[in-house]
């Protein structure tokens, strides 16, 4: 019989994920273990009210509240907790005592990961946090490891689950914004705050997760353009459509080269217009794709579950396994690369395509003012459809008009033009179109 060494899992978290996360560890642990070729035990599980309502049904003797002492004894400590603190806390002083650590935590990463990666340095231990991005997709592996060797170009998709289950549910079912976010309330999709989703700061936490590592450069939340789905109405969803577009909340990040030569990124998140025939109007519910555009490698999509507790608690239990066998060989954890320090460049140097939708008065010489305000910006004009809505004393037509790819300080300023010109009654709508 084999005498396996046994490594202490320490669980920070027993809510929608880090229920799963225990559970699977319980009833799989032994075959876990036999992978790794050492014992997993699950020493603790730390959580807020011990006398909570749980999902799954976990041992009373292993759930605490002294999340600090639990952590000191661990060779690994799976954090899923959620927000800042505790968490960065717990985590610098589960690494400070020489364990691995794993984590979910977009949020904390996104903010404090170059504090945190440092602390693990210095120890010789590693972070693991495939969970963090993509829930169940194998991202952060992929592009941390199997296209290391590769020059990235750009990454884009779809990077939260609930707002996708949101859009979906809307575009699909004809759902109102509240009904759908009830329902990805209930599959455990949201954050603990749900505004994180809907405002695009879950997704911006993870397009600057994503670009650190395609682009080997520190990429704070602050750089990431956030726009969330708040303007993203039943009206603009089926005028999308009549139109042949789905609304997406999209995350980009890119290498951009700006007029004068500069090599940057571009990070943003913002709601788009999909070509219906685009693959990504095909991920319906809380499912995530990302596209990834690299140099040798060519394009690749990774698409799964991009929420929920049991699909988010296989990418953590990876992770336990990565951990593991890196306790038993020995030897210092993986540091990040971020030895390119490429600038972080503005909103204004992406270059997107708008769909603009205006209310005009319906008279001769208008659609001439329209086209010059478009030519003084230097802004092109792809399609005008124009529809006539005739009143009794002024009559109004509807013109939407599509963009070819411009610099998106030239599209604002557009814009802009268009809201003081005397002949524009109402600029109604705005969107970007991605993916044509
Ligand atoms: P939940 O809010 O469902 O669970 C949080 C857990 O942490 C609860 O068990 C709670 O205890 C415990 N907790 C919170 N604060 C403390 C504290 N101060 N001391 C002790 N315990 C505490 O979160 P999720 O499981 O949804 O998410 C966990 C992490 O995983 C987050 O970082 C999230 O962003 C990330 N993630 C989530 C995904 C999802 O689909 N839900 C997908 C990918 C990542 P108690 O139960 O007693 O209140
Ligand atoms: N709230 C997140 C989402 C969970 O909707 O994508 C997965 O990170």
């Amino acid at each position: 019989m084999i005498e396996y060494r046994t490594l202490r899992i320490a669980l920070l978290g027993a809510g929608t994920v880090g229920a799963q996360v225990a559970k699977l560890l319980l009833e799989g642990g032994d075959e876990l273990g036999a992978r790794v070729g050492a014992r997993l035990e699950l020493v603790g599980i730390a959580v807020r009210d011990l006398d909570a309502k749980r999902t799954v049904d976990l041992p009373r003797e292993l759930l605490t509240t002294d999340a600090e002492r639990l952590v000191l004894g661990a060779d690994i400590v799976v954090e899923l907790l959620g927000g800042i603190e505790p968490a960065k806390t717990l985590i610098l002083k589960a690494l400070n005592s020489g364990a691995d650590v794993i984590t979910g935590n977009k949020a904390l990463l996104a903010e404090h990961g170059p504090e945190l990666f440092d602390a693990a340095e210095q120890v010789g231990a590693q972070l693991y946090y495939e969970a963090a991005v993509g829930a169940a997709i194998p991202i952060i592996r992929p592009l941390r490891e199997s296209l290391a060797g590769d020059r990235i170009q750009r990454i884009f998709g779809i990077v939260n689950g609930s707002t996708n289950f949101i859009l979906d549910r809307m575009t699909e079912h004809g759902a109102t914004k509240d009904e759908a976010m009830k329902l990805a309330f209930e599959l455990g999709y949201l954050e603990a705050d749900p505004t994180l989703d809907v405002d695009g700061y879950d997704a911006a936490q993870k397009v600057a997760i994503l670009a650190g590592l395609a682009f080997h450069t520190a990429v704070p939340l602050s750089a990431v353009y956030r726009e969330g789905i708040g303007d993203v109405t039943p009206e603009v969803v089926e005028r999308a459509r009549s139109l042949g577009y789905v609304v997406k909340l999209l995350g980009i990040c890119e290498r951009v080269t700006t007029a004068d030569g500069l090599e940057g990124v571009s990070a943003r998140v913002y709601p788009a217009l999909v070509p219906q025939q685009h693959p990504l109007t095909a991920v319906h519910g809380g499912n995530n794709a990302v596209f990834v555009q690299a140099e040798a490698a060519g394009d690749l999509m990774f698409y799964g579950a991009g929420a929920g507790g049991l699909q988010t608690a296989s990418a953590v239990l990876g992770d336990v396994v990565s951990a593991a066998r890196r306790h038993i060989a020995g030897g210092p954890g993986v540091g990040e690369s971020t030895h390119a320090k490429l600038p972080l460049l503005g909103i204004e140097s992406a270059r997107t395509r708008y769909l603009i939708t205006l209310r005009v008065a319906d008279e001769p010489g208008v659609l001439a003012t329209i086209a010059s305000i478009f030519a003084e910006q230097g802004t092109s004009i792809e399609t005008v459809q124009q529809t006539a809505a005739a009143g009794a004393d002024a009559p109004t037509a509807s013109l939407v008009i599509g963009t070819h790819h411009a610099l998106e300080a030239a599209l604002a300023a557009t814009v802009e033009a268009l809201r003081a010109s005397s002949v524009v009654t109402d600029v109604a709508s705005v969107l970007r179109i991605e993916g044509a």
